[in-house]
Protein backbone atom coordinates (compact mmCIF):
# COMPACT_ATOMS: atom_id res chain seq x y z
CA UNK A 1 0.00 0.00 0.00
CA UNK A 2 1.09 3.60 -0.76
CA UNK A 3 0.79 6.53 1.40
CA UNK A 4 -1.73 7.71 -0.52
CA UNK A 5 -4.12 4.87 -0.71
CA UNK A 6 -3.54 4.36 2.92
CA UNK A 7 -4.87 8.06 3.31
CA UNK A 8 -8.07 7.79 1.30
CA UNK A 9 -9.04 4.57 2.82
CA UNK A 10 -9.07 5.81 6.59
CA UNK A 11 -11.97 7.64 6.71
CA UNK A 12 -14.16 4.99 6.17
CA UNK A 13 -11.90 2.70 8.28
CA UNK A 14 -12.08 4.92 11.49
CA UNK A 15 -16.02 4.69 10.83
CA UNK A 16 -16.21 1.15 10.82
CA UNK A 17 -13.57 1.28 14.21
CA UNK A 18 -16.47 3.46 15.43
CA UNK A 19 -19.09 1.53 14.89
CA UNK A 20 -17.43 -1.53 16.44
CA UNK A 21 -16.79 0.10 19.28
CA UNK A 22 -20.12 1.36 20.00
CA UNK A 23 -21.72 -2.16 19.39
CA UNK A 24 -18.83 -3.89 21.70
CA UNK A 25 -19.50 -0.97 24.14
CA UNK A 26 -23.43 -1.23 24.05
CA UNK A 27 -23.15 -5.66 24.32
CA UNK A 28 -20.90 -5.18 27.05
CA UNK A 29 -23.32 -2.84 28.73
CA UNK A 30 -26.09 -5.15 28.17
CA UNK A 31 -23.87 -8.16 29.61
CA UNK A 32 -22.97 -6.32 32.73
CA UNK A 33 -26.48 -5.04 33.64
CA UNK A 34 -27.79 -8.53 33.24
CA UNK A 35 -25.09 -9.90 35.85
CA UNK A 36 -25.63 -7.10 38.11
CA UNK A 37 -29.53 -8.32 37.82
CA UNK A 38 -29.04 -11.92 38.08
CA UNK A 39 -26.73 -11.14 41.11
CA UNK A 40 -29.77 -9.22 42.78
CA UNK A 41 -31.95 -11.83 41.32
CA UNK A 42 -29.65 -14.46 43.12
CA UNK A 43 -30.28 -13.02 46.41
CA UNK A 44 -33.13 -12.08 46.15
CA UNK A 45 -34.09 -16.03 45.50
CA UNK A 46 -32.44 -16.67 48.54
CA UNK A 47 -34.39 -14.57 50.74
CA UNK A 48 -37.82 -15.71 49.23
CA UNK A 49 -36.52 -19.13 49.44
CA UNK A 50 -35.68 -18.25 53.41
CA UNK A 51 -37.56 -15.20 54.26
CA UNK A 52 -36.61 -13.97 57.34
CA UNK A 53 -38.28 -11.86 60.15
CA UNK A 54 -36.54 -8.35 60.70
CA UNK A 55 -35.83 -9.96 64.47
CA UNK A 56 -34.81 -13.35 63.75
CA UNK A 57 -33.16 -13.80 67.05
CA UNK A 58 -31.47 -17.14 65.81
CA UNK A 59 -28.74 -17.32 63.95
CA UNK A 60 -28.70 -20.14 62.54
CA UNK A 61 -31.67 -19.31 60.54
CA UNK A 62 -29.39 -17.09 58.47
CA UNK A 63 -26.76 -20.12 57.44
CA UNK A 64 -28.88 -21.39 54.11
CA UNK A 65 -29.04 -17.38 52.94
CA UNK A 66 -25.62 -16.06 54.02
CA UNK A 67 -23.27 -19.13 54.32
CA UNK A 68 -19.81 -17.49 53.85
CA UNK A 69 -20.95 -14.61 56.98
CA UNK A 70 -22.39 -17.38 58.79
CA UNK A 71 -19.47 -19.91 58.97
CA UNK A 72 -17.44 -16.95 59.56
CA UNK A 73 -19.28 -15.28 62.70
CA UNK A 74 -19.34 -19.57 63.95
CA UNK A 75 -15.22 -19.11 64.31
CA UNK A 76 -15.63 -16.43 67.26
CA UNK A 77 -16.15 -20.05 69.40
CA UNK A 78 -12.43 -20.47 68.62
CA UNK A 79 -10.83 -19.68 72.54
CA UNK A 80 -7.03 -20.36 71.52
CA UNK A 81 -3.30 -18.16 70.77
CA UNK A 82 -3.61 -14.79 72.53
CA UNK A 83 -1.60 -11.63 71.41
CA UNK A 84 0.59 -9.77 73.91
CA UNK A 85 -1.87 -8.00 75.18
CA UNK A 86 -5.02 -9.37 74.11
CA UNK A 87 -6.69 -12.38 71.77
CA UNK A 88 -9.76 -14.84 72.30
CA UNK A 89 -9.41 -16.34 75.54
CA UNK A 90 -10.70 -15.47 78.77
CA UNK A 91 -7.40 -15.33 80.70
CA UNK A 92 -7.44 -13.57 84.37
CA UNK A 93 -6.08 -10.01 84.51
CA UNK A 94 -5.01 -9.98 88.54
CA UNK A 95 -1.90 -12.26 87.99
CA UNK A 96 -0.82 -9.91 85.23
CA UNK A 97 -1.47 -6.36 86.95
CA UNK A 98 -2.76 -6.96 91.02
CA UNK A 99 -3.06 -2.82 90.93
CA UNK A 100 -6.72 -3.75 90.10
CA UNK A 101 -7.21 -5.86 93.52
CA UNK A 102 -6.46 -2.91 95.28
CA UNK A 103 -8.40 -0.50 92.95
CA UNK A 104 -11.52 -2.33 92.56
CA UNK A 105 -11.92 -3.08 96.08
CA UNK A 106 -15.29 -3.45 97.74
CA UNK A 107 -16.64 -4.08 93.89
CA UNK A 108 -17.23 -7.14 92.36
CA UNK A 109 -14.88 -6.27 89.43
CA UNK A 110 -11.80 -7.22 92.18
CA UNK A 111 -14.10 -10.94 92.34
CA UNK A 112 -13.12 -11.90 88.65
CA UNK A 113 -11.95 -9.67 85.87
CA UNK A 114 -10.99 -11.85 83.26
CA UNK A 115 -10.25 -10.87 79.36
CA UNK A 116 -12.97 -10.77 76.92
CA UNK A 117 -13.88 -13.64 74.38
CA UNK A 118 -15.63 -13.82 71.10
CA UNK A 119 -18.92 -13.02 70.77
CA UNK A 120 -20.31 -16.58 70.45
CA UNK A 121 -19.12 -17.01 74.35
CA UNK A 122 -21.09 -13.78 75.59
CA UNK A 123 -24.39 -15.67 76.82
CA UNK A 124 -22.39 -18.41 78.80
CA UNK A 125 -19.84 -15.56 80.23
CA UNK A 126 -22.29 -13.62 81.89
CA UNK A 127 -24.04 -16.50 83.51
CA UNK A 128 -20.25 -17.92 84.47
CA UNK A 129 -19.01 -14.95 85.93
CA UNK A 130 -18.43 -14.42 89.74
CA UNK A 131 -19.25 -11.25 89.93
CA UNK A 132 -22.96 -11.76 90.10
CA UNK A 133 -23.22 -15.43 90.65
CA UNK A 134 -24.29 -14.52 94.32
CA UNK A 135 -25.88 -12.16 96.24
CA UNK A 136 -24.74 -10.13 99.37
CA UNK A 137 -25.82 -13.36 101.45
CA UNK A 138 -23.60 -15.57 99.20
CA UNK A 139 -26.95 -17.51 97.79
CA UNK A 140 -26.34 -18.61 94.26
CA UNK A 141 -28.17 -17.00 91.64
CA UNK A 142 -28.99 -14.31 94.24
CA UNK A 143 -30.18 -11.80 91.55
CA UNK A 144 -28.48 -8.89 92.89
CA UNK A 145 -28.26 -7.99 89.02
CA UNK A 146 -30.90 -6.00 86.76
CA UNK A 147 -32.16 -7.64 83.65
CA UNK A 148 -29.98 -4.58 82.26
CA UNK A 149 -27.12 -6.74 82.06
CA UNK A 150 -28.08 -9.19 79.36
CA UNK A 151 -28.92 -5.95 76.72
CA UNK A 152 -25.60 -6.45 75.41
CA UNK A 153 -25.20 -10.35 75.23
CA UNK A 154 -28.04 -11.73 73.27
CA UNK A 155 -30.13 -11.25 69.67
CA UNK A 156 -33.48 -12.35 72.18
CA UNK A 157 -32.99 -8.95 73.90
CA UNK A 158 -34.53 -6.78 71.28
CA UNK A 159 -37.49 -9.18 70.89
CA UNK A 160 -38.10 -9.62 74.90
CA UNK A 161 -37.56 -5.77 74.84
CA UNK A 162 -40.74 -5.65 72.19
CA UNK A 163 -42.43 -7.83 74.14
CA UNK A 164 -41.98 -5.93 78.06
CA UNK A 165 -41.39 -2.98 77.03
CA UNK A 166 -37.71 -1.31 77.27
CA UNK A 167 -38.49 -0.50 81.64
CA UNK A 168 -39.55 -3.61 82.21
CA UNK A 169 -36.97 -5.35 80.57
CA UNK A 170 -33.83 -3.14 82.27
CA UNK A 171 -35.71 -3.62 85.84
CA UNK A 172 -36.45 -6.54 85.55
CA UNK A 173 -34.38 -9.38 87.57
CA UNK A 174 -31.57 -10.67 86.03
CA UNK A 175 -32.04 -14.43 86.56
CA UNK A 176 -35.74 -13.96 86.02
CA UNK A 177 -34.60 -13.84 82.39
CA UNK A 178 -31.92 -16.55 81.78
CA UNK A 179 -34.75 -18.87 80.50
CA UNK A 180 -36.04 -16.78 77.81
CA UNK A 181 -32.19 -15.58 76.34
CA UNK A 182 -30.84 -18.63 74.64
CA UNK A 183 -29.15 -17.38 71.62
CA UNK A 184 -25.60 -15.00 71.74
CA UNK A 185 -24.52 -12.20 70.00
CA UNK A 186 -25.35 -12.62 65.97
CA UNK A 187 -26.92 -11.61 62.83
CA UNK A 188 -30.24 -9.63 64.51
CA UNK A 189 -28.05 -7.66 66.80
CA UNK A 190 -26.03 -5.54 63.57
CA UNK A 191 -28.90 -6.45 60.62
CA UNK A 192 -32.58 -6.07 60.02
CA UNK A 193 -33.11 -9.74 58.99
CA UNK A 194 -35.48 -9.12 56.25
CA UNK A 195 -33.59 -6.59 54.20
CA UNK A 196 -29.98 -7.61 55.76
CA UNK A 197 -29.71 -3.59 56.12
CA UNK A 198 -27.22 -2.50 58.79
CA UNK A 199 -29.67 -1.52 62.03
CA UNK A 200 -29.08 -0.02 65.56
CA UNK A 201 -31.11 -2.56 67.54
CA UNK A 202 -30.40 -1.51 70.66
CA UNK A 203 -32.62 2.33 72.32
CA UNK A 204 -29.59 3.33 74.22
CA UNK A 205 -27.39 3.80 71.88
CA UNK A 206 -30.23 5.99 69.85
CA UNK A 207 -30.82 7.44 73.03
CA UNK A 208 -27.29 8.58 73.75
CA UNK A 209 -27.25 10.25 70.25
CA UNK A 210 -30.60 11.81 70.64
CA UNK A 211 -29.21 13.45 74.09
CA UNK A 212 -26.70 15.42 71.66
CA UNK A 213 -29.15 16.49 69.28
CA UNK A 214 -27.93 14.06 66.69
CA UNK A 215 -29.99 11.86 64.87
CA UNK A 216 -28.71 8.20 64.18
CA UNK A 217 -30.81 7.73 61.41
CA UNK A 218 -28.65 9.91 59.39
CA UNK A 219 -25.61 8.55 60.00
CA UNK A 220 -23.08 7.40 56.96
CA UNK A 221 -22.82 3.89 55.61
CA UNK A 222 -19.19 4.43 56.85
CA UNK A 223 -20.29 5.37 60.13
CA UNK A 224 -22.80 2.23 60.54
CA UNK A 225 -19.95 -0.02 60.06
CA UNK A 226 -18.89 1.07 63.22
CA UNK A 227 -22.35 2.32 65.23
CA UNK A 228 -23.34 -1.27 65.35
CA UNK A 229 -20.30 -1.66 67.21
CA UNK A 230 -20.71 1.10 69.34
CA UNK A 231 -24.10 -0.14 70.43
CA UNK A 232 -22.19 -2.41 73.06
CA UNK A 233 -18.25 -1.07 72.80
CA UNK A 234 -18.82 2.12 74.80
CA UNK A 235 -18.99 3.57 78.29
CA UNK A 236 -22.53 2.85 80.13
CA UNK A 237 -24.33 3.46 83.50
CA UNK A 238 -27.65 1.69 85.11
CA UNK A 239 -29.66 5.19 85.78
CA UNK A 240 -31.74 5.53 88.82
CA UNK A 241 -33.84 2.64 90.12
CA UNK A 242 -34.98 1.10 87.37
CA UNK A 243 -31.33 0.48 86.05
CA UNK A 244 -32.40 2.35 82.93
CA UNK A 245 -29.12 1.72 80.21
CA UNK A 246 -27.73 5.37 79.74
CA UNK A 247 -24.75 6.06 77.95
CA UNK A 248 -23.15 9.16 79.37
CA UNK A 249 -22.79 11.44 76.38
CA UNK A 250 -25.31 14.33 76.92
CA UNK A 251 -22.22 16.65 77.26
CA UNK A 252 -19.99 14.77 74.33
CA UNK A 253 -17.78 11.64 74.23
CA UNK A 254 -14.52 12.91 75.56
CA UNK A 255 -13.22 11.89 78.66
CA UNK A 256 -14.05 15.19 80.40
CA UNK A 257 -17.69 15.05 78.64
CA UNK A 258 -18.29 11.65 80.54
CA UNK A 259 -16.66 13.17 83.47
CA UNK A 260 -18.40 16.44 83.61
CA UNK A 261 -21.76 14.50 82.82
CA UNK A 262 -21.41 12.52 86.05
CA UNK A 263 -20.99 15.18 88.28
CA UNK A 264 -23.68 17.44 87.08
CA UNK A 265 -26.78 15.45 85.43
CA UNK A 266 -26.02 12.19 87.33
CA UNK A 267 -25.20 14.90 90.32
CA UNK A 268 -21.74 12.39 91.43
CA UNK A 269 -23.16 9.33 90.80
CA UNK A 270 -20.89 6.21 91.97
CA UNK A 271 -20.89 2.49 91.72
CA UNK A 272 -19.83 1.81 94.73
CA UNK A 273 -17.64 2.71 98.02
CA UNK A 274 -14.05 1.97 98.00
CA UNK A 275 -13.42 -0.50 100.74
CA UNK A 276 -9.99 0.99 101.84
CA UNK A 277 -10.48 4.88 101.76
CA UNK A 278 -14.56 4.95 101.85
CA UNK A 279 -13.95 7.64 98.09
CA UNK A 280 -17.61 7.08 96.66
CA UNK A 281 -16.30 5.40 92.80
CA UNK A 282 -17.31 5.15 89.11
CA UNK A 283 -16.44 1.98 87.05
CA UNK A 284 -15.64 2.83 83.67
CA UNK A 285 -16.93 -0.06 81.07
CA UNK A 286 -15.13 -0.36 78.11
CA UNK A 287 -15.40 3.03 76.27
CA UNK A 288 -13.87 1.38 73.08
CA UNK A 289 -15.99 3.26 70.58
CA UNK A 290 -15.82 6.92 72.69
CA UNK A 291 -11.75 6.35 72.59
CA UNK A 292 -11.41 5.14 68.66
CA UNK A 293 -13.00 8.27 68.00
CA UNK A 294 -10.58 10.43 69.23
CA UNK A 295 -7.75 8.41 67.30
CA UNK A 296 -6.12 8.50 63.63
CA UNK A 297 -8.15 6.04 62.24
CA UNK A 298 -11.47 7.42 63.39
CA UNK A 299 -10.50 10.99 61.71
CA UNK A 300 -9.00 9.46 58.12
CA UNK A 301 -12.36 7.50 58.23
CA UNK A 302 -11.76 4.00 59.02
CA UNK A 303 -14.24 2.43 60.50
CA UNK A 304 -14.28 -0.75 63.52
CA UNK A 305 -15.45 -3.49 60.62
CA UNK A 306 -12.45 -2.38 58.94
CA UNK A 307 -10.03 -3.78 61.11
CA UNK A 308 -11.84 -6.32 62.64
CA UNK A 309 -14.26 -7.45 60.03
CA UNK A 310 -12.00 -6.73 57.05
CA UNK A 311 -13.23 -8.46 53.73
CA UNK A 312 -11.98 -12.07 52.18
CA UNK A 313 -11.99 -14.09 49.29
CA UNK A 314 -13.03 -17.43 49.21
CA UNK A 315 -13.81 -19.15 45.39
CA UNK A 316 -13.80 -16.12 43.70
CA UNK A 317 -16.04 -14.09 46.06
CA UNK A 318 -15.78 -11.41 48.47
CA UNK A 319 -17.48 -11.45 51.44
CA UNK A 320 -16.96 -9.61 54.93
CA UNK A 321 -15.07 -11.50 57.98
CA UNK A 322 -17.80 -12.10 60.44
CA UNK A 323 -14.70 -13.58 62.62
CA UNK A 324 -14.71 -10.64 64.97
CA UNK A 325 -11.24 -10.89 67.01
CA UNK A 326 -8.12 -9.28 67.54
CA UNK A 327 -6.78 -7.79 64.33
CA UNK A 328 -3.43 -8.95 65.18
CA UNK A 329 -4.52 -12.62 64.51
CA UNK A 330 -5.36 -11.75 60.79
CA UNK A 331 -3.15 -8.40 59.74
CA UNK A 332 -2.45 -9.74 56.29
CA UNK A 333 -6.95 -8.88 55.07
CA UNK A 334 -6.78 -6.18 58.13
CA UNK A 335 -4.02 -3.82 58.33
CA UNK A 336 -1.83 -4.99 55.61
CA UNK A 337 -4.65 -3.92 53.10
CA UNK A 338 -3.69 -0.32 53.67
CA UNK A 339 -0.34 -0.25 55.10
CA UNK A 340 2.07 -2.04 53.31
CA UNK A 341 4.23 -2.74 56.15
CA UNK A 342 5.56 -6.29 56.51
CA UNK A 343 3.08 -8.42 59.07
CA UNK A 344 6.81 -8.30 61.27
CA UNK A 345 6.41 -4.79 61.52
CA UNK A 346 2.61 -4.30 62.18
CA UNK A 347 2.76 -6.63 64.95
CA UNK A 348 6.04 -4.86 66.51
CA UNK A 349 4.36 -1.27 65.61
CA UNK A 350 0.83 -2.69 67.50
CA UNK A 351 2.97 -3.71 70.58
CA UNK A 352 5.15 -0.71 71.05
CA UNK A 353 2.26 1.68 71.56
CA UNK A 354 1.20 -1.04 74.26
CA UNK A 355 3.90 -1.46 75.54
CA UNK A 356 4.17 2.18 76.25
CA UNK A 357 0.91 2.50 77.85
CA UNK A 358 1.10 -0.86 79.77
CA UNK A 359 3.95 1.09 81.31
CA UNK A 360 1.92 4.14 81.94
CA UNK A 361 -1.02 2.42 83.20
CA UNK A 362 0.97 0.71 85.71
CA UNK A 363 2.56 4.09 86.94
CA UNK A 364 -1.14 5.45 87.22
CA UNK A 365 -2.30 2.29 88.90
CA UNK A 366 0.78 2.25 91.66
CA UNK A 367 -0.13 6.10 92.16
CA UNK A 368 -4.11 5.74 93.25
CA UNK A 369 -3.34 2.21 94.99
CA UNK A 370 -1.24 4.43 97.25
CA UNK A 371 -3.75 6.93 97.63
CA UNK A 372 -6.73 4.72 98.68
CA UNK A 373 -3.81 2.48 101.38
CA UNK A 374 -2.86 6.30 102.71
CA UNK A 375 -6.45 7.50 102.83
CA UNK A 376 -7.29 4.19 104.83
CA UNK A 377 -4.39 5.20 107.34
CA UNK A 378 -5.69 8.47 107.62
CA UNK A 379 -9.27 6.67 108.55
CA UNK A 380 -7.93 4.46 111.22
CA UNK A 381 -6.10 7.73 112.80
CA UNK A 382 -9.47 9.52 113.14
CA UNK A 383 -9.51 11.89 110.55
CA UNK A 384 -12.89 12.89 109.47
CA UNK A 385 -14.59 12.97 105.75
CA UNK A 386 -14.13 17.04 105.91
CA UNK A 387 -10.28 16.22 106.16
CA UNK A 388 -10.50 13.64 104.02
CA UNK A 389 -12.45 15.09 101.16
CA UNK A 390 -10.13 16.72 99.15
CA UNK A 391 -7.99 13.74 98.75
CA UNK A 392 -11.03 11.73 97.87
CA UNK A 393 -12.14 14.10 95.11
CA UNK A 394 -8.82 13.43 93.36
CA UNK A 395 -8.73 9.91 94.15
CA UNK A 396 -12.41 9.48 92.15
CA UNK A 397 -11.52 11.44 89.64
CA UNK A 398 -7.49 9.87 89.17
CA UNK A 399 -8.94 6.52 89.16
CA UNK A 400 -12.22 7.24 86.01
CA UNK A 401 -9.40 8.14 84.13
CA UNK A 402 -7.02 5.54 84.78
CA UNK A 403 -10.00 3.23 83.86
CA UNK A 404 -11.11 5.13 80.84
CA UNK A 405 -7.69 3.68 79.68
CA UNK A 406 -7.56 0.22 80.78
CA UNK A 407 -11.45 -0.61 80.27
CA UNK A 408 -11.24 0.44 77.02
CA UNK A 409 -9.70 -2.58 74.63
CA UNK A 410 -6.90 -2.57 72.64
CA UNK A 411 -3.84 -1.26 75.43
CA UNK A 412 -3.51 2.13 74.09
CA UNK A 413 -3.76 0.97 70.18
CA UNK A 414 -6.94 2.86 69.22
CA UNK A 415 -5.62 5.98 70.28
CA UNK A 416 -2.21 6.42 71.56
CA UNK A 417 -2.03 9.88 72.36
CA UNK A 418 -5.29 10.80 73.84
CA UNK A 419 -4.81 7.29 75.95
CA UNK A 420 -1.15 8.87 77.09
CA UNK A 421 -2.51 12.37 78.09
CA UNK A 422 -5.54 10.96 79.76
CA UNK A 423 -3.24 8.61 81.89
CA UNK A 424 -0.78 11.35 82.53
CA UNK A 425 -3.41 13.16 84.02
CA UNK A 426 -4.40 10.10 86.09
CA UNK A 427 -0.64 9.63 87.69
CA UNK A 428 -0.69 13.72 88.34
CA UNK A 429 -4.24 13.43 89.68
CA UNK A 430 -3.31 10.29 91.83
CA UNK A 431 0.03 11.46 93.24
CA UNK A 432 -1.69 15.16 94.13
CA UNK A 433 -4.77 12.62 96.40
CA UNK A 434 -1.41 11.25 97.86
CA UNK A 435 -0.33 15.30 98.98
CA UNK A 436 -3.40 16.08 100.23
CA UNK A 437 -3.77 12.93 102.44
CA UNK A 438 -0.32 13.81 103.94
CA UNK A 439 -0.97 17.80 104.54
CA UNK A 440 -4.60 16.44 106.48
CA UNK A 441 -2.47 14.37 108.52
CA UNK A 442 -0.06 16.70 109.21
CA UNK A 443 -2.45 19.24 109.29
CA UNK A 444 -4.21 16.63 112.57
CA UNK A 445 -0.73 16.07 114.10
CA UNK A 446 -0.16 20.27 114.28
CA UNK A 447 -3.70 20.27 116.13
CA UNK A 448 -2.49 17.40 118.49
C1 LIG B 1 -7.03 0.66 62.84
C2 LIG B 1 -7.56 -0.61 63.24
C3 LIG B 1 -8.58 -0.69 64.35
C4 LIG B 1 -9.77 0.00 64.45
C5 LIG B 1 -10.34 1.03 63.50
C6 LIG B 1 -10.41 -0.49 65.64
N1 LIG B 1 -9.63 -1.44 66.25
FE1 LIG B 1 -10.08 -2.50 67.89
N2 LIG B 1 -8.19 -3.24 67.97
C7 LIG B 1 -7.21 -3.01 67.03
C8 LIG B 1 -5.95 -3.59 67.50
C9 LIG B 1 -4.62 -3.58 66.77
C10 LIG B 1 -6.23 -4.15 68.76
C11 LIG B 1 -5.24 -4.87 69.70
C12 LIG B 1 -5.39 -6.34 69.55
C13 LIG B 1 -4.52 -7.15 70.46
O1 LIG B 1 -3.90 -6.62 71.39
O2 LIG B 1 -4.46 -8.38 70.24
C14 LIG B 1 -7.64 -3.95 69.00
C15 LIG B 1 -8.32 -4.45 70.10
C16 LIG B 1 -9.70 -4.42 70.24
C17 LIG B 1 -10.45 -5.19 71.18
C18 LIG B 1 -9.85 -6.23 72.13
C19 LIG B 1 -9.51 -7.46 71.38
C20 LIG B 1 -8.73 -8.48 72.16
O3 LIG B 1 -8.49 -9.58 71.63
O4 LIG B 1 -8.34 -8.19 73.30
C21 LIG B 1 -11.77 -4.83 71.05
C22 LIG B 1 -12.94 -5.36 71.83
C23 LIG B 1 -11.83 -3.84 70.01
N3 LIG B 1 -10.55 -3.62 69.54
C24 LIG B 1 -12.99 -3.20 69.58
C25 LIG B 1 -13.01 -2.16 68.65
C26 LIG B 1 -14.16 -1.33 68.36
C27 LIG B 1 -15.51 -1.51 68.99
C28 LIG B 1 -13.76 -0.44 67.41
C29 LIG B 1 -14.54 0.72 66.84
C30 LIG B 1 -15.17 1.59 67.80
C31 LIG B 1 -12.38 -0.73 67.08
N4 LIG B 1 -11.95 -1.76 67.86
C32 LIG B 1 -11.65 -0.07 66.10
C33 LIG B 1 -7.39 -2.35 65.83
C34 LIG B 1 -8.48 -1.56 65.51
C1 LIG C 1 -21.33 -7.21 65.17
C2 LIG C 1 -22.15 -6.86 64.03
C3 LIG C 1 -22.48 -7.94 63.02
C4 LIG C 1 -23.00 -9.18 63.28
C5 LIG C 1 -23.24 -9.84 64.63
C6 LIG C 1 -23.28 -9.76 62.00
N1 LIG C 1 -22.92 -8.89 61.00
FE1 LIG C 1 -23.14 -9.19 58.98
N2 LIG C 1 -22.17 -7.46 58.62
C7 LIG C 1 -21.73 -6.58 59.57
C8 LIG C 1 -21.01 -5.49 58.92
C9 LIG C 1 -20.36 -4.30 59.62
C10 LIG C 1 -21.07 -5.74 57.54
C11 LIG C 1 -20.52 -4.88 56.41
C12 LIG C 1 -21.69 -4.12 55.89
C13 LIG C 1 -21.37 -3.12 54.84
O1 LIG C 1 -20.33 -2.50 54.84
O2 LIG C 1 -22.25 -2.91 53.98
C14 LIG C 1 -21.83 -6.99 57.37
C15 LIG C 1 -22.15 -7.54 56.14
C16 LIG C 1 -22.96 -8.64 55.99
C17 LIG C 1 -23.50 -9.10 54.71
C18 LIG C 1 -23.30 -8.43 53.36
C19 LIG C 1 -22.31 -9.19 52.49
C20 LIG C 1 -20.91 -9.13 52.99
O3 LIG C 1 -20.36 -10.21 53.30
O4 LIG C 1 -20.34 -8.03 53.13
C21 LIG C 1 -24.22 -10.24 54.99
C22 LIG C 1 -24.98 -11.10 53.98
C23 LIG C 1 -24.14 -10.48 56.41
N3 LIG C 1 -23.37 -9.49 56.99
C24 LIG C 1 -24.70 -11.57 57.05
C25 LIG C 1 -24.60 -11.79 58.43
C26 LIG C 1 -25.07 -13.00 59.09
C27 LIG C 1 -25.70 -14.16 58.37
C28 LIG C 1 -24.82 -12.85 60.41
C29 LIG C 1 -25.09 -13.83 61.53
C30 LIG C 1 -24.54 -15.17 61.37
C31 LIG C 1 -24.20 -11.55 60.59
N4 LIG C 1 -24.07 -10.95 59.37
C32 LIG C 1 -23.80 -11.04 61.82
C33 LIG C 1 -21.90 -6.67 60.94
C34 LIG C 1 -22.42 -7.77 61.59
C1 LIG D 1 -24.75 -6.86 71.28
C2 LIG D 1 -23.50 -6.34 71.84
C3 LIG D 1 -22.25 -6.32 70.99
C4 LIG D 1 -22.11 -5.84 69.71
C5 LIG D 1 -23.17 -5.27 68.80
C6 LIG D 1 -20.71 -5.98 69.39
N1 LIG D 1 -20.04 -6.55 70.44
FE1 LIG D 1 -18.09 -7.10 70.47
N2 LIG D 1 -18.34 -8.01 72.28
C7 LIG D 1 -19.49 -7.94 73.03
C8 LIG D 1 -19.32 -8.72 74.24
C9 LIG D 1 -20.33 -8.90 75.35
C10 LIG D 1 -18.01 -9.29 74.17
C11 LIG D 1 -17.35 -10.22 75.20
C12 LIG D 1 -17.88 -11.64 75.08
C13 LIG D 1 -17.32 -12.58 76.14
O1 LIG D 1 -16.26 -12.32 76.71
O2 LIG D 1 -17.99 -13.60 76.40
C14 LIG D 1 -17.43 -8.80 72.92
C15 LIG D 1 -16.16 -9.14 72.48
C16 LIG D 1 -15.55 -8.55 71.37
C17 LIG D 1 -14.18 -8.76 70.96
C18 LIG D 1 -13.16 -9.67 71.64
C19 LIG D 1 -12.93 -10.90 70.81
C20 LIG D 1 -11.76 -11.71 71.27
O3 LIG D 1 -11.43 -12.66 70.55
O4 LIG D 1 -11.16 -11.38 72.31
C21 LIG D 1 -13.95 -7.95 69.87
C22 LIG D 1 -12.65 -7.80 69.10
C23 LIG D 1 -15.19 -7.28 69.58
N3 LIG D 1 -16.15 -7.67 70.49
C24 LIG D 1 -15.35 -6.35 68.58
C25 LIG D 1 -16.60 -5.90 68.12
C26 LIG D 1 -16.80 -5.14 66.90
C27 LIG D 1 -15.69 -4.68 66.00
C28 LIG D 1 -18.15 -4.95 66.78
C29 LIG D 1 -18.89 -4.26 65.65
C30 LIG D 1 -18.61 -4.75 64.30
C31 LIG D 1 -18.78 -5.56 67.93
N4 LIG D 1 -17.81 -6.14 68.71
C32 LIG D 1 -20.15 -5.56 68.20
C33 LIG D 1 -20.66 -7.28 72.70
C34 LIG D 1 -20.94 -6.76 71.44
C1 LIG E 1 -8.84 1.26 55.74
C2 LIG E 1 -7.45 1.62 55.82
C3 LIG E 1 -6.69 1.32 57.10
C4 LIG E 1 -6.66 0.16 57.83
C5 LIG E 1 -7.47 -1.11 57.62
C6 LIG E 1 -5.69 0.37 58.87
N1 LIG E 1 -5.16 1.62 58.80
FE1 LIG E 1 -3.68 2.39 59.97
N2 LIG E 1 -3.90 4.17 59.09
C7 LIG E 1 -4.72 4.44 58.01
C8 LIG E 1 -4.67 5.87 57.71
C9 LIG E 1 -5.40 6.57 56.58
C10 LIG E 1 -3.78 6.43 58.65
C11 LIG E 1 -3.40 7.90 58.79
C12 LIG E 1 -2.23 8.22 57.94
C13 LIG E 1 -1.95 9.70 58.01
O1 LIG E 1 -2.87 10.49 58.15
O2 LIG E 1 -0.77 10.04 57.95
C14 LIG E 1 -3.31 5.34 59.49
C15 LIG E 1 -2.37 5.49 60.52
C16 LIG E 1 -1.81 4.43 61.22
C17 LIG E 1 -0.73 4.53 62.15
C18 LIG E 1 -0.06 5.82 62.55
C19 LIG E 1 1.07 6.05 61.64
C20 LIG E 1 1.88 7.20 62.14
O3 LIG E 1 1.57 8.34 61.73
O4 LIG E 1 2.76 6.99 62.95
C21 LIG E 1 -0.47 3.28 62.62
C22 LIG E 1 0.60 2.87 63.62
C23 LIG E 1 -1.40 2.40 61.99
N3 LIG E 1 -2.20 3.13 61.14
C24 LIG E 1 -1.48 1.04 62.23
C25 LIG E 1 -2.50 0.23 61.75
C26 LIG E 1 -2.71 -1.14 62.17
C27 LIG E 1 -1.86 -1.90 63.16
C28 LIG E 1 -3.82 -1.59 61.52
C29 LIG E 1 -4.51 -2.91 61.65
C30 LIG E 1 -4.92 -3.29 62.98
C31 LIG E 1 -4.28 -0.50 60.66
N4 LIG E 1 -3.47 0.57 60.86
C32 LIG E 1 -5.36 -0.59 59.82
C33 LIG E 1 -5.48 3.53 57.31
C34 LIG E 1 -5.74 2.24 57.73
Amino acid sequence: MSENSRKKLSPLLAWVVFFGCMGAVFVLGLATAQLVQRKAEGRQLAMVLHPLAPDEPDSSKFKANYPREYNSWEKTKISEGDTKYGGPSKFSWFGRDPNKLTLWAGYPFSVEYNDERGHYWAVTDVKQTKRHRKNNSGEEKGGVFPGTCWTCKSTDVPVLMKQMGVENFYSSDFWSLEGKINHTIGCADCHDGETMNLRISRPALKEAFAAQGKDISKASHQEMRSLVCAQCHVEYYFKGPGKYLTFPWAKGTKFENIEAYYDDEAAGFADWTHDVSKTKMVKMQHPDYEVYLTGIHAYRGVSCADCHMPYRSEGGVKFTDHHVQSPLKNIANSCAVCHRWSEEEIRSRVEGIQDKHHEMLQRAGDAIAAAHKEVGEAIVEGLSDDELAKARDLIRRAQMRWDFVDANNGMGFHSPQESARVLAAATDMGQQARLAVAQARLKRLGKQ
